[in-house]
């Protein structure tokens, strides 16, 4: 498997394994970190089955693209808190053999029949759970249509062999291992409320256990569709005909032509250099790519030198940039379709100096005080990822989501899979937060057909026009400041990929005016400069699960899965 450490070790015994698998001597701790490579393809994925899904494609030939699409189907069967066909997502990639580099929409859209108040009563206030929680919180799924532009621009193996590997996962079952027993577990209460998901996930009425094999036959249907029809399987005929079914049953929105009518959209990644490096994300409509880029391009001319990851004058001003790029967020940020995202402006350097200067390294601003940026007149538990590399060149990082756990916790019946909760992304009202406690105004207004607003970030990041590295994670907001945390510790702390997911993390978006800290991974003396420093200060449980893939300079790949996830990292 992916990363070994030894330490103390025998030089002799090591030489073998040096030259196999290359080695890191760490900083400080007198150990040698020892990283498997790989020569083909490397992959990092959220569930250990799915890792194994596209070490067989690689295996059988597949090129990144391939593996991508079969990992994307696996994670919808093996990883259902997150992996799905009932969602949408993003996807960064590059071509090879062209060094193109662009940037995959499949987010999903607001049904036809949605409007601005749809989830306010007659005082205008949001009614509690009407956007997460059941068929009316669902947008129009972009997962399948996404996947299938990706294969079909990309993809080099046959589609049935891709889609076939999910449906027959699901078809014949898997053990389910602890980590999704525990999730399924936990919200028993809530899958039960709905017929199709208890029977799918609760069978016999009880969770399904650690050890015990999850079949799900009507996934597996749904699946053989795909994989016959491709996206007709999915956006027409009988599967459509299921999710307007219980759209009626169940009240949602979606009809069979918002499901015809919905198209994966290829766009312009962001790019900017960051030190020496060249950085491409996701671009509008989520709003990862343009934030990290900020916090990044705030934090570059500082000189980090002398400090570490936790050091508390890094983790200050970290949290200074990341407050200033989220308020921005709070009012510049949207679907491009339906709004003018001032991207040039809000990436510009002279902005970005003004940004920069309201930050002082003695003292917290107040959120209170910090106002979205002025760009008038100037031109302008739960989410996946994975990463996806191989020796053609190609890379590919996909962020996709049914946004929080299950999503709206709703099985389509018959089809076997769950509906997204994507539309509490919208700005509900001006002000109101969703359930990331992020705050959106008029530009992320309720529209018909509107792709709501997103934190998801793929990232591919290039040296001297070479692959160097595909990450991303889940955490709703807490994704940008997890991705921008990576690439600094990576490019400026030096730390090796393996310890680039495992460091801890922080975070602050503006509001609430709070800084999290993962708890316990702090010392008390960091803890009490930072509150010195003005912050307000709260510790969270670990969240996030990064997945990267670090190519290295002899073309030698390797992955690395967050270990506070369940993932795994591989390759062949
Ligand atoms: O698109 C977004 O930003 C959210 N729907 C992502 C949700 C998420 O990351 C949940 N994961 N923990």
């Amino acid at each position: 498997m992916a990363d070994r450490r030894i330490c103390h070790p025998c030089a002799s015994v090591l030489m073998a394994w040096v030259i196999l698998f290359g080695a890191t001597v760490l900083p400080g701790c007198g150990s040698l970190e020892v990283t498997r490579y790989y020569e083909r393809g490397a992959l990092a994925t959220s569930a250990p089955i799915a890792t194994e899904v596209g070490k067989q494609v690689l295996a059988r030939g597949g090129n990144a693209f391939d593996a991508a699409v079969a990992v994307g189907f696996a994670l919808a069967v093996v990883h259902p808190t997150a992996g799905n066909i009932g969602g949408g997502g993003f996807a960064v990639i590059r071509e090879g053999a062209t060094g193109q580099i662009r940037a995959l929409d499949f987010r999903e859209t607001a049904p036809g029949a949605a409007f601005e108040t749809m989830y306010l009563d007659s005082t205008g206030s949001v009614v509690a759970g009407a956007s997460t929680v059941g068929a009316r919180a669902a947008g129009v799924p972009g997962t399948v249509a996404g996947l299938f532009e990706l294969w079909q621009k990309h993809g080099t193996m046959p589609w049935e062999e891709l889609v076939g590997m999910a449906a027959i996962l699901a078809d014949t079952g898997f053990i389910v291992d602890n980590s999704l027993a525990d999730n399924i577990s936990s919200y028993a209460a809530e899958l039960r409320a709905f017929e199709p998901t208890a029977r799918q996930f609760l069978p016999g009425g009880d969770p399904v256990r650690a050890g015990e094999r999850l079949t799900q036959k009507d996934l597996a249907k749904t699946l053989f569709l795909i994989a016959a029809e491709g996206p007709n399987g999915f956006y027409t005929g009988k599967t459509a005909q299921r999710i307007e079914e219980c759209m009626t049953a169940y009240g949602g929105l979606i009809t069979a032509d918002d499901l015809a009518g919905y198209k994966a959209v290829w766009r312009e990644p962001v790019h900017f250099k960051f030190d020496s490096l060249d950085i491409y994300s996701m671009p509008p409509p989520s709003s990862g790519g343009l934030l990290i880029g900020q916090i990044l391009k705030i934090l570059e001319p500082f000189n980090f030198s002398g400090m570490t990851p936790k050091s508390p004058k890094y983790i200050h001003l970290f949290c200074e940039a990341s407050r200033l790029a989220f308020a921005d967020r709070s009012m510049h940020l949207a679907d491009p379709d339906f709004y003018g995202v001032p991207v040039e402006v809000l990436l510009a350097d002279s902005y970005i100096r003004t940004r920069r200067g309201m930050i002082s390294g003695d003292h917290a601003l107040l959120s209170s005080d910090v106002a979205p940026g002025d760009v008038a007149g100037q031109e302008s538990d739960q989410t996946t990822h994975y990463s996806v590399c191989d020796s053609d060149g190609n890379m590919v990082a996909v962020t996709y989501t049914l946004n929080s756990s299950f999503g709206s916790l709703l099985v389509v019946d018959g089809a076997g899979f769950l509906l997204n909760n994507e539309m509490d992304d919208f700005s509900l009202k001006p002000g109101e937060p969703n359930i990331y406690g992020l705050i959106g105004d008029e530009a992320n207004k309720i529209q018909p057909g509107k792709r709501m607003l997103s934190s998801m970030s793929p990232t591919l990041i290039l040296k001297n026009g070479q692959p160097l590295m595909a990450l991303g994670a889940p955490g709703g907001g807490k994704i940008i400041t997890t991705v921008a945390q990576a690439i600094m510790s990576f490019s400026r702390f030096r730390l090796s990929p393996g310890e680039t997911v495992t460091q801890a993390r922080v975070h602050h978006q503006w509001l609430p005016d709070l800084l999290y800290l993962e708890r316990g991974a702090f010392d008390i003396d960091v803890i009490q400069e930072l509150i010195r420093l003005g912050h307000i200060v709260e510790e969270r449980e670990p969240y996030s699960d990064l997945q990267l893939v670090y190519v290295g300079p002899d073309g030698l790949m390797t992955g690395a899965s967050d270990p506070r996830g369940r993932g795994t990292s591989g390759g062949i």
